[in-house]
Parts: C-alpha cells; structure tokens; sequence
C-alpha cells in the first residue's frame, strides 16, 4: 500500500509561553526561523511535493516574505485557527487526497531527525487503512497531582508517557477523528492521536527523541540553539527577512540632561534630596537631572527615544513628578520588551554643591529603583573647573550610559 505523504506543518500558535515579541515560530534559531527547520526537514525526508504550513491568520504575506529567501522550500500555506485542532482541521480540508498518508508536526519542535520517516511510513504500510503512529517517551519524573495548587497524590509514572509529533495517520482516519471530537463538541485536543485513541482505536507507539522537544519557553530555546551549535549549524547572528532573534545581545545607551538652577526648590539627584545652597532646579518634574539621564539612557539603549517621548513635559499629569516613579516606568517599558538593566554608569556635572557623601545614598537608590546590586550602579561627580555656564552655577548636567541584557 505504498501511498503520498502529506506533512502538515503547525505553525498557527501565538507562542503565549514563551513570551517573545513574535510567535516562537518566527523567532530565530542556527540561523533561520523556528518552522524552518521542519520544513526543511519533510523537505528532505517526506514528500516535498506535499508539504503544508499553518500560519496564523492574517500572516500570509509575512510567511511568504520569509520563504522567498528558501526558494527550495514551496509549501502550500493554510490559515490556522483559533487551536491547535482548529488548525489540523484546516490542513485536513486543504488536502484533495483521500487515500494518503499524512503527517502532523509541531512547527515548535524543530529539532525533529527526519530519517526515521522510511521506516515509519513502512510500518503505516502495514498498518492499513487504520494507520495511525505516534512517538513516545518514557516519563522520567517523579509525577504528583495537583488539586488547585496543593499536591494530591504521586502518580505511577509506569503507567505514563509523554507524546511527540510528528504524529502519522492514514488521512481518512484522522479526518473520522476530527469529525468525531467536533461533533463531541471538543475543540481544543493538543494532540491528533488521542482523537484516534478516542474512536477506539489503539495507534502504534514507535521511540521519541528526549532531542525533540517542543519548544515552549525561552529556555528550550536555548536549549535547541546549544543542540544545534553542538551539531555544527550556524549561530543565529544576521536576522534573515521576517526572523526574529530570540535572544537579542546586548545593549547601550547614553543619555545627557541639564537644569539651571531654581533657587526656590529642593536639589534631588538620584532620587536623594541633597542640601544645596544653591537651591534645586528648574523643571517640570522635580527636575532630578541625574535621574533624566539615566532614563534616556536606558530609553536609548532598548531604541525606545527619550523621556520626553514617554513623558512629555507639557503633560500637567507630570508636573512636579517624582523622577524615581518615571524611573519605575522606564524599568517596566524595557521589561515589556524582554530587557532589564544590567549596569549603569553616570558622571553628575556641578561647580556647587559636593556630591561625595550623598554618592552612595544616590547609588544605594538607583540600585534600589533598578533591582540592580549597588555594584553595578555607579555615580560619579565632577566640577567644571570654573568653566562655561557650568562653572557659573548657572545650572547642573549629568551623563549617564547604561547597559541592557536580555531578559532570561
Ligand atoms: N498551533 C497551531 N495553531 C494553534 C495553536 C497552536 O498551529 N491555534 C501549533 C503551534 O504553532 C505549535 C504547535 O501547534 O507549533 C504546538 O502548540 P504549542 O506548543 O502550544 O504552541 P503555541 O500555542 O504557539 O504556544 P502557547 O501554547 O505557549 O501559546
Ligand atoms: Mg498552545
């Protein structure tokens, strides 16, 4: 019964675990966008004739734009839905064929060794027309139950295992078994042969690879990258059209910021309200100049502007505002986009008065604001030698530089 090969590709999910800027599929690994690495890999060792991608709705042209740069690779591209089951349903409606075999694979598991698909599509040969394989794996953990976050009982774990993709079937039978669940009213099944399993019919189980796991949080993409470089491919170092790098490097910004002095308000820099004879600054906010640079700083490292871009000073929501609370702000727009601070550097300068003993209250402060250890917040204070409105007291600078990591 030597039959076509469909392999359908899923790669529809929003990637909500890992909390990337874009679906995990998209995002980078050895060099080219998760999903690619299945479609090359069915490419190869199924039918390339017969290949599937399920993308998100409405991102057609996205996933066309990346695959220009594969032109090797021609799947046929299909609109996922709102499940995983969901979306296998639209693959199954988008193939003519009705005696075949077919393939469903994980977009997420990218690590998946093609060449055991020979000797799989021969055991589904034997099989028939009730063909349906999945791979598994022992599960090595000790397991417990939970009843709303309290563990219950250990649960025997000879008596599990733990299911991979990609999971064949013959398409007549998985077709039966999605028309069954949806007239079960279910929708939302994270895997095609439990649907098999529930007509009562028992799939064949062949060895999982522990190397083929499904990519679900930030971690395993790591994990997968280090696999890979392991195996000699590419480090995702240029971004190609549309791919995404999961793990951003580093990165710096610098930020400068002055006020003339105002001799009717307190001096804070820092966030520390220092005894100056002078008087404060003028500003909108409580004009802590430190503090502004050290905002455009990290601002500027993320690509995010300024301060005045997020806070603008003409908005009477930040008058008088407390620097510290913005700096919060700051800290909270970089987390949004998978940074956090690693180290910051900062030179105040003043002709007036002597920073030296408030620069650890300032440093203890920043450190504080940036769940940083002091060390690596660093305060440093300079005169101007008397020269230029500086060295006039007509006012204070500061420059600040900062460092950001991505987010682990
Ligand atoms: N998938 C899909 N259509 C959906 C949901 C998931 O094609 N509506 C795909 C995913 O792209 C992934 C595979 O099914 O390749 C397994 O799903 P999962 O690991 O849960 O991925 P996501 O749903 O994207 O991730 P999350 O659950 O963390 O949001
Ligand atoms: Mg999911």
């Amino acid at each position: 019964m030597s039959l076509p090969l469909w392999s359908i590709i899923l790669a529809a999910g929003s990637g909500s675990r890992l909390g990337a800027e874009r679906p995990k599929q998209y995002l980078a690994l050895g060099g080219k966008p998760v999903f690619l690495h299945s479609l090359e890999t069915f490419a190869r060792f199924a039918d390339p004739e017969r290949l599937l991608l399920v993308h998100p709705s409405g991102d057609a042209a996205l996933v066309e734009s990346i695959l220009a740069s594969y032109p090797v690779i021609k799947p046929r591209l299909v609109e996922g839905g709102a499940s995983r089951q969901a979306s296998v349903a639209a693959a199954l409606g988008a193939i003519e064929d009705e005696d075949a075999w077919v393939a469903v694979h994980d977009a997420a598991r990218p690590l998946f060794k093609g060449e055991v698909l020979g000797a799989w599509r021969e055991e589904l040969e034997k099989m028939g027309e009730r063909a349906a394989l999945l791979p598994v794996l022992p599960v090595s953990d000790t397991l417990f139950g939970l009843d709303r976050g309290a563990l219950v009982e250990r649960i025997d774990r000879d008596r599990l295992s733990s299911v991979q993709t990609p999971q064949a079937f013959h398409i007549a039978l998985l077709r039966e078994a999605h028309a069954a669940a949806a007239n079960r009213g279910e929708g939302e099944a994270s895997d095609d042969g439990g649907l098999v399993l529930a007509l009562g019919i028992q799939p064949r189980t062949v060895q999982g690879d522990p190397d083929n796991f499904k990519v679900t949080t930030a971690a395993d993409l790591v994990r997968a990258e280090s696999l890979l470089s392991a195996a000699g491919a590419p480090q995702a170092e240029h971004s190609p059209t549309g791919c995404y790098p999961a793990r951003s490097p580093s990165l710096s910004g610098i930020g400068y910021d002055s006020h003339r002095f105002d001799r009717e308000r307190p001096l804070i820099l820092g966030g520390v309200t220092v005894e100056s004879e002078l008087g404060g600054l003028a500003g909108h906010s409580d004009a802590d100049v430190l503090t502004h640079a050290l905002m455009d700083a990290l601002l500027g490292a993320a690509g995010l502007g300024d301060i005045g871009t997020h806070f603008s000073d003409t908005d009477p929501a930040y008058a008088g505002a407390d620097s510290m609370v913005l700096l919060g702000r700051v800290r909270g727009l970089l987390s949004e986009r998978g940074y956090v601070a690693r180290n910051i550097d900062a030179t105040v300068i003043a002709e007036k008065p002597r920073l030296a003993e408030v620069i650890p209250a300032m440093r203890a402060t920043l450190a504080a604001a940036l769940s940083l250890p002091v060390e690596r917040v660093s305060v440093k204070a300079t005169t101007n030698e008397g020269m230029g409105w500086i060295g006039r007291r007509e006012g204070i600078a500061a420059m600040a530089i900062a460092t950001l990591d991505p987010l682990s």
